[in-house]
Order: structure tokens, then C-alpha cells, then sequence
């Protein structure tokens, strides 16, 4: 439960406050934060810098049981970023710490001078996110989640941000819906089940769902993702979620990677990190999780969402190196590498998606390649579009939203790299370089002249280590930057 709060902290009791402190200037609204902070600063071991921390109990000032203070460090140093650093940590020490309820101090947005998000926005997501766990797999829980999450506000800002709260609360609960998506180990997650889930949770939100089940995709010709799905004992799926509000104009398509476990199949991957392979459908989590989130935001665009689900598996009916199949859109694919799965199924969803719906624009997300991992990072997204002005939104969703995104090039003269001896094209280049590029330069080659970008997010959907807002395991990347993006088209 979240909710803003305007009270007299001399009057109403509270468990926890907890106080953002900045080094060299005051950021509350609040007289009676400001004085203790005051009080605070005058101890030798807490100046407000970046991660100290000081704890008060029972001051007599205010009626709580202890006060956190946590330094910011210099408030030019301060943005959305480092406060929802700051929510996800202070949400997290109260967790460790078994409290139930907490009150967190907002810094002013005047004193802080910080729009899109606003600084109050940050907090709020940075605290709901930090306060998810994924434990249902654990017999014995060691902690639980908050129950109770307040802010304290100006009254002002109280009456104002009512909406604003409730809509940051509806974009974090698609995160973790996402989040946890990804995390549900892939023996719970096998296609059926997968777009089972989906399927119920867009139901619920009234969105209009369609699930294609083999026999559908095998008399429709699905060629290529039947082919990544032969290998295994579970049967492919594909979702198809609608999101369709009276009087919209334009048609916005996503299309998610959904490989339930990625094994390599016959190009069977190396032992260290397989079980990470739980994560490749994660553009899946994002794109149903985006789906479900808008059906309650209700923006004016028509939204599709296209989610080809399958398992990606060695056996004696898995596809070969040297196969070659016919995809949805007729051309023919030389599957040199079953590795290189994503594409495959991606090319038929799309084909499939600008068939039927004609979308403005078509964007696909998907842990599709290593490569890009190499190239950015496990932070950072790849971004391909030969339409700048989608990529440049995008990124500057990426950067109110904080998943990252950097525009990579879509060169022409590659392509030389995809030709096949035998088939229309080839599913890797020849060349050992440059591999998500080839990818995604793969992927143009179905995508016609429509309005298209490819956003792979083989590093930023799944954390090894997790930070202050996100545990180990699914980012939930995607949700939030969508909800932004489509919002602006
Ligand atoms: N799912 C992987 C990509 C991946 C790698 C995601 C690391 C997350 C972390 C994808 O299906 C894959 O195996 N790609 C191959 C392509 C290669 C065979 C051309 C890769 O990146 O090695
Ligand atoms: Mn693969
Ligand atoms: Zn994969």
C-alpha cells in the first residue's frame, strides 16, 4: 500500500521516518526535516555524504520510534536516478531491518529544481520496485515485503499528485509483473503455461487475446518457429494481445521475444550461466506486461502485442545445422546456427504482425544477442532503427526511465554477411564481427518499409547482482520505457 501523506510529524505517530539528506543544501519542504536534519549534521560521522547513514531513536522532537537519515551526497550531483537509488535502498534497510510500514521524507521539487520525472516520481518508483521479492519458491521466508509505504508531502503536493501516484504504481506493478515472469524458473514457464499467464492477466485488464496453438501455427505456416520449437517436448505457442481504444488513429505493434529456455539445441551453449536461459523471454515479459499496464492507462494509440513463445531444446526431432525452413513470409532461411533462435521466431511474428494489423510502426524487443552484451554492456540496450526520429524517442524514454539505450547502426553493405548458398538468406553471418548488428540487419530484412526499430536487451534484462530497487535475477527492462514511449507516440 502506497500512499501520500501531509501530517504534522509533532502530532502523528509513525514506525520509521526516513530522511534523504543532501550534503550542502536543504531539500524539504518540511520545517520540522530540516530541523532535524540540522540536528543530525552535527554529529561528527553524518555530513550528508553519499552513503552514510545515521539513526535516531525516539527523538523528542517527533513522535517516531527511530529516524533514518541517508546521505545524498551534493545536490548537483542529485537526479532521478540517484533518488530512486535512494527509495530502493532506504525500502530495502527497513526490510532487512523486519519493519512493516515506513515514511519517507520527499525532497521539494522546487528546492531541487528537477522535472520529467519529478523528483517525488523517482522516490515513488524507486521504493515500490525495491519493496518486490521474488520468494515463493523459498520454504522459509527470512523477510517479507512492507506492508505500508507513505511519502511525506506538502499538502499542496498531496492534493495535486494523487494521479501521478496511482499511475507510477501501475507502470511498477507491470515491472514486477514482468520481473517476475522472468525469474519463474523455465520447468513452471513452458510455452503453454507462459502464455497461459499472460493470457489470464490480459483477460482480467479486458484486453482482446488470441493464442495460436501448433496445429494453428503449423496450418497458418509458421515455418520458422516451428522449426526453433521441433526440439523440444513442449509445443510453441504464439499470443497475440490487443489493445484497442475508441477513436485511435495510429496502430503501435510490439512484437517480443519469448524463448521459454534457450539450451543453443543442437549448437548446444557451454555449461557456465545456462541457467540464466531462463531469462530469454524477457522482450515477452515486456511486451505483455506493457500490454496489461496500458490497458489500465488507457493512452489514445492502438496497441497490438505479438508474443511468439517456444522452447529452444537438442533432441532427436530438433532442427539441424544446414536445415532450411520456410518462414511465414515465404522466404526461405538456411539455419546455419540453432543458436541463433530469436530471429527465427521474431521473423514470423513480425511477418505475421504486418500482415494482419498494418501497424505505423512495428517495434520488436528481445535478448537476441551476446554480441550486444559486448558491445554495451549488461546496462545498456541496443537500439536499430534506420528511422532516427523513433530511435532518438526511444532514447530519450530511455533516459526519463532510466534503461538506457544507445543507437547502434543498421549498415547496408553488412548484409553481404547473410547470404546463403542454398536458401534466401542465411540465420548468422559468415562474419565472426558485429553480431547484433547482423541480427538486427537479419530482422530488417522482413520488416518491409514499415516504421521499425529492434531493441536488444540481452544485457539489461537480467541482473546477476541486482541494485538498490531490482533483486538478482528479471529487470522488468522494457515495461517502463514503453508506457513512456507510447504515451509521446
Ligand atoms: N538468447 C541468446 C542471446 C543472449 C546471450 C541473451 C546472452 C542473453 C545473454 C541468443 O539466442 C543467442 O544464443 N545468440 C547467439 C547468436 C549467435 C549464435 C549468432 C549469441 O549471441 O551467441
Ligand atoms: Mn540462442
Ligand atoms: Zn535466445
Amino acid at each position: 500500500m502506497l500512499s501520500l501523506k501531509s501530517i504534522d510529524l509533532k502530532k502523528v505517530k509513525t514506525e520509521t521516518l526516513i530522511i534523504p539528506v543532501c550534503e550542502d543544501r536543504d531539500i524539504h519542504d518540511d520545517k520540522t526535516v530540516s530541523s532535524l536534519i540540522t540536528k543530525a549534521k552535527k554529529l561528527k560521522e553524518f555530513k550528508g555524504d553519499m552513503g552514510e547513514e545515521v539513526i535516531f531513536y525516539t527523538p523528542p522532537e517527533i513522535k517516531a520510534d527511530r529516524v533514518i537519515f541517508m546521505g545524498l551526497g551534493k545536490l548537483e550531483k542529485l537526479n532521478a536516478e540517484s533518488l530512486r537509488a535512494f527509495a530502493g535502498k532506504a525500502v530495502k534497510k527497513c526490510i532487512n531491518m523486519k519493519l512493516t510500514e515506513v515514511l519517507i521524507g520527499c525532497p521539494s521539487a522546487k528546492k531541487i529544481k528537477m522535472e520529467m520525472p519529478l523528483p517525488l516520481e523517482a522516490v515513488i518508483e524507486g521504493a515500490y520496485l525495491g519493496n518486490h521479492l521474488f520468494d515463493k519458491y523459498k520454504g522459509e521466508k527470512k523477510h517479507s515485503s512492507l506492508k505500508r509505504i507513505s511519502f511525506l508531502v506538502t499538502p499542496a503536493v498531496a492534493k495535486s499528485s494523487g494521479k501521478i501516484l496511482k499511475s507510477i504504481i501501475t507502470v511498477c506493478e507491470g515491472t514486477i509483473f514482468a520481473r517476475d515472469l522472468i525469474n519463474t524458473p523455465s520447468n513452471d514457464k513452458k510455452p503453454e503455461q507462459l502464455t497461459t499467464i499472460i493470457a489470464d492477466m490480459a483477460v482480467k485488464e479486458n484486453l482482446k487475446v488470441k493464442i495460436f496453438d501448433e496445429k494453428e501455427l503449423e496450418r497458418k505456416k509458421f515455418g520458422a518457429i516451428l522449426s526453433v520449437a521441433a526440439g523440444s517436448r513442449s509445443e510453441p505457442r504464439m499470443i497475440v494481445l490487443e489493445y484497442n481504444p475508441k477513436g485511435a488513429k495510429k496502430t503501435v505493434a510490439l512484437v517480443g521475444k519469448g524463448v521459454t529456455f534457450d539450451s543453443g539445441g543442437i549448437n548446444i551453449k557451454p555449461t557456465t550461466g545456462l541457467d540464466g536461459m531462463k531469462s530469454d523471454m524477457s522482450g515477452a515479459a515486456a511486451v505483455s506486461a506493457t500490454l496489461i499496464t496500458l490497458a489500465k492507462l488507457k493512452p489514445k494509440t492502438k496497441v497490438i502485442g505479438v508474443i511468439p513463445v517456444v522452447e529452444n531444446m537438442p533432441s532427436g526431432n530438433a532442427s539441424r545445422p544446414g536445415d532450411i525452413v520456410k518462414s511465414y513470409s515465404g522466404k526461405t532461411v538456411e539455419i546455419l546456427n540453432t543458436d541463433a533462435e530469436g530471429r527465427l521466431i521474431l521473423i514470423d511474428a513480425i511477418s505475421y504482425t504486418l500482415k494482419k494489423y498494418k501497424p505505423d510502426t512495428l517495434i520488436d524487443i528481445a535478448t537476441l544477442t551476446g554480441s550486444c552484451v559486448v558491445a554495451l554492456g549488461e546496462k545498456i540496450a541496443g537500439v536499430f532503427s534506420s528511422d532516427d526520429e523513433l530511435a532518438q524517442s526511444i532514447i530519450s524514454s530511455g533516459e526519463k526511465t532510466y534503461e538506457r539505450c544507445w543507437h547502434m547502426p543498421l549498415p547496408d553493405d553488412y548484409k553481404e554477411d547473410l547470404k546463403s548458398d542454398f536458401a534466401d538468406i542465411v540465420n548468422i553471418s559468415n562474419s565472426r564481427w558485429g553480431g547484433s548488428i547482423t541480427a538486427a540487419l537479419f530482422l530488417s530484412e522482413f520488416v518491409g518499409d514499415t516504421r521499425w526499430a529492434h531493441i536488444d536487451i540481452a544485457g539489461p534484462s537480467y541482473m546477476k547482482k541486482g541494485n538498490a530497487y531490482c533483486g538478482v535475477g528479471g529487470t522488468g527492462f522494457g515495461v517502463r520505457l514503453f508506457c513512456d514511449l507510447l504515451e509521446k507516440l
